[in-house]
């Protein structure tokens, strides 16, 4: 397969995603429209749903849909628990936080497990809330927290509730491909997906993959659904379909997409946004950025959170960026909002690409000091 191209957009994305789409997979976005309920359609879903297994690391059931990643997150609660089930929720930033705003929507019994911001989860904690709680149906954690910049290690919780009745829900949403991840070794019963991350797409496909054990809870669910039933999706893949009119072509370019990744390998990728985002955090240090994740152990490849440098508001800085270069980065979240900077690393780069945001960010802040001492 060819190489892709670098986008000839006059845009210039390094936001935690969606990220720039490469020309090829805009080509693959922009093909004649395919009807859904064809063999042709099935053939693709099919095809699509065996290289996504092959990305997820499992041998077990992928299931897709039509939505965002937030969507994502509220099926893989909806699909397995009951009201007033007892779950864990380890919240390290703003999207542990969306999690337990969902548990809490459904009538679930959600701990919360709240870190400070820039932490991940500390295991010993889990372990102490278990053997308060044996109760506990599930835990829930974010792979990468987009907000702070954390990974949370996914492996340990799954050695927690591998050979039990628990469950372990993971937003991998900005965090596969970019980091490690391996479905089945780690034991883990849903993991979400979303098409605008390591995926290089658009945004508006979210995939799934699930356990036999998942997939076994999902028979004594009784929390209300019905667009993200799973065994609807189930019932209609066995036919090679979606229970809807899905989002064909984005489903085709998800094919092609795949392709490109598992070319690389997704170990390759993985090394290779790592490289990346090394880079980037040395290039923001030498431009006078302090790292806001401190244990370089618990640093998530897909985005780079930096706190902004004395005298130079982050806010101004993104603004000109924008307007002059037309370059997007993102700034913190929530109440660190106006504090930080988070430059994506979750699409196609290379080093050079690195090299061209550094040395705009160089010149504006150059200016923005001249300014300053005028
Ligand atoms: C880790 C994580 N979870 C959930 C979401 C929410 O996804 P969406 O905005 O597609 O609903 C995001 C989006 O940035 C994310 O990074």
């Amino acid at each position: 397969m060819s190489e892709l191209t670098i986008p000839k957009s006059e845009k210039h994305l390094f936001a935690p995603g969606p990220t720039n789409v490469p020309e090829d997979i805009r080509r693959e976005v922009a093909r004649d429209l395919i009807h859904h309920v064809t063999p042709e359609y099935a053939e693709l879903l099919w095809r699509v749903t065996d290289k996504l297994k092959k990305i997820f690391k499992t041998e077990k059931y992928v299931l897709s849909t039509t939505a965002t990643g937030s969507a994502g997150m509220e099926a893989s609660v909806v699909n397995f628990f009951s009201k007033g089930d007892k779950v864990i929720v380890l919240n390290t930033g703003n999207f542990g936080n969306r999690y337990l705003e969902i548990c809490n929507a459904y009538g679930l019994k959600a701990i919360d497990l709240k870190y400070e911001w820039g932490q991940a989860y500390n295991l010993e904690d889990v372990k102490k809330a278990l053997a308060e709680n044996p109760d506990v149906k599930g835990i829930i954690v974010n792979h990468s927290e987009t907000s702070t910049g954390v990974l949370n290690d996914v492996r340990p919780l799954g050695e927690l509730t591998k050979n039990t009745d628990m469950l372990l829900i993971v937003d991998a949403i900005s965090g596969l491909i970019v980091n490690e991840f391996k479905f089945d070794e780690w034991g883990i019963d849903c993991a979400v997906a979303a098409s605008q991350k390591g995926f290089l797409l658009p945004p508006g496909l979210i995939y799934f993959a699930l356990s036999e054990k998942a997939k076994k809870a999902m028979e004594t669910s009784d929390l209300p659904k019905f667009y993200f039933d799973f065994q609807r999706y189930f019932d209609f893949l066995e036919q090679g379909r979606h229970p809807q009119t899905p989002a064909v072509n984005l489903v085709v370019a998800t094919d092609y997409a795949c392709d490109y990744l598992l070319g690389k390998t997704i170990e390759g990728m993985t090394a290779h946004h790592k490289m990346l985002r090394e880079y980037i955090e040395s290039e923001l240090m030498k431009l006078g950025f302090r790292l806001f994740v401190e244990d370089e152990d618990k640093r998530s490849n897909t985005v780079v959170p930096v706190w902004g440098i004395e005298g130079i508001p982050c806010n101004d800085l993104r603004k000109k960026l924008s307007e002059e270069h037309n370059i997007t980065i993102a700034g913190g979240y929530g109440h660190l909002q106006p504090h930080m900077l988070r430059v994506g690393n979750i699409g196609k780069y290379e080093k050079s690409d690195i090299d061209f945001l550094i040395s705009k960010m160089k010149i504006v802040i150059d200016e923005m000091k001249a300014e300053m001492n005028k």
